[in-house]
């Protein structure tokens, strides 16, 4: 039997704990930890996700700034609104909501979010940190992924992790934790790509950890998979479902019934991954607020 990866309940389990740390914090240092997020444009999809950050901070007992900008401000004003929160001691973490309109890059203004309030991890500095293995924020569905396998009882040591998909959000972060010299991670990693010749299968088939971060709905079947592997999909596809009142359902990457019987572990689509991105990013958020305060103590 097939173990379901409860990535819900992992992320309650957390969050519980998070609730924990944050009050002890709070009740140390003062200071409240507080989150910005700054989403540009009206996308429906974006507006429900910045507004979950949003509700989870105030779960935890942190503050949080939604601003909400429209999809015809310029990048200069995007930039002055990042150099404002980059200066305000009042805010710890800042994450601006991807995707961008196409007026304005995506790598400007990452690289101007403050490396110290760059809670997404996105930030060069904290790319080139992690590959480094040295310590800094890591990105968050990435991090929820290392967490779902070590909190399963999945061990990821000397396994071949096959990675599918290379976005910068996931792809590259995930494959780069998966090999780090650390007790969670120490797999050989593939990636594959687009640009791969021959099959995504024959690399896919020789997965011990199969992730699956491709943004096509259902594109994993069965005989994508070798009996026994585990599989992460980071899939969140919206697809035509009459039968529901909104009109469509969510799916993964992996058509999820058709790889069950070969599969000893599967995070389902939704509950899987997706819960845990928030929930680390809460943890990054703390973590931000801990090494202000910590540098606040020093620069005294
Ligand atoms: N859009 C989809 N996923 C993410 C994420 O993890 N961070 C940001 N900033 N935008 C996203």
């Amino acid at each position: 039997m097939a173990q379901i990866i409860d990535g819900k309940s992992i992320a309650a389990t957390i969050k519980s704990e998070l609730q924990i740390e944050s009050a002890a914090f709070i009740s140390r240092t003062g200071t409240i930890p507080h989150l910005a997020l700054l989403l540009v444009g009206d996308d429906p999809a974006s507006q429900v996700y910045v507004r979950s950050k949003a509700k989870t901070c105030e779960e935890i007992g942190f503050r949080s700034t939604i601003l909400n900008l429209p999809a015809t401000t310029s990048q200069e004003e995007v930039l002055d609104v990042i150099h404002s929160w980059n200066g305000n001691k009042l805010i710890h973490g800042i994450l601006v909501q991807l995707p961008l309109p196409r007026h304005i890059s995506e790598h400007k203004i990452i690289e101007t979010i403050s490396p110290s309030k760059d809670v997404d991890g996105l930030h060069p500095e904290n790319m080139g940190r992690l590959v480094l293995g040295l310590p800094g924020f890591v990105p968050c569905t990435p991090a929820g992924i290392i967490e779902l396998l070590s909190r399963s009882g999945i061990s990821a040591q000397g396994k071949h992790a096959v990675v599918v998909g290379r976005s910068n959000i996931v792809g590259k972060p995930i494959a780069n934790l998966l090999y780090q010299k650390s007790p969670q991670a120490n797999a050989v990693v593939t990636i594959c790509h687009t640009g791969a010749s021959g099959t995504l299968r024959d690399f896919t088939r020789q997965a011990d950890i199969l992730v699956a971060a491709i943004g096509v709905a259902n594109r994993i079947t069965a005989d994508y998979v070798k009996e026994g592997v585990a599989v992460i999909d980071v899939g969140i596809n919206r697809i035509t479902d009459v039968a529901k009142k909104t009109g469509y359902r969510i799916v993964g990457d992996v058509d999820f019934e058709s790889v069950l019987p070969k599969v000893s572990a599967i995070t389902p689509v939704p509950g899987g991954v997706g819960p845990m991105t928030i929930v680390m990013l809460m943890r990054n958020t703390l973590e931000a607020a801990h090494r202000f305060t910590r540098n606040a103590t020093i620069n005294r």
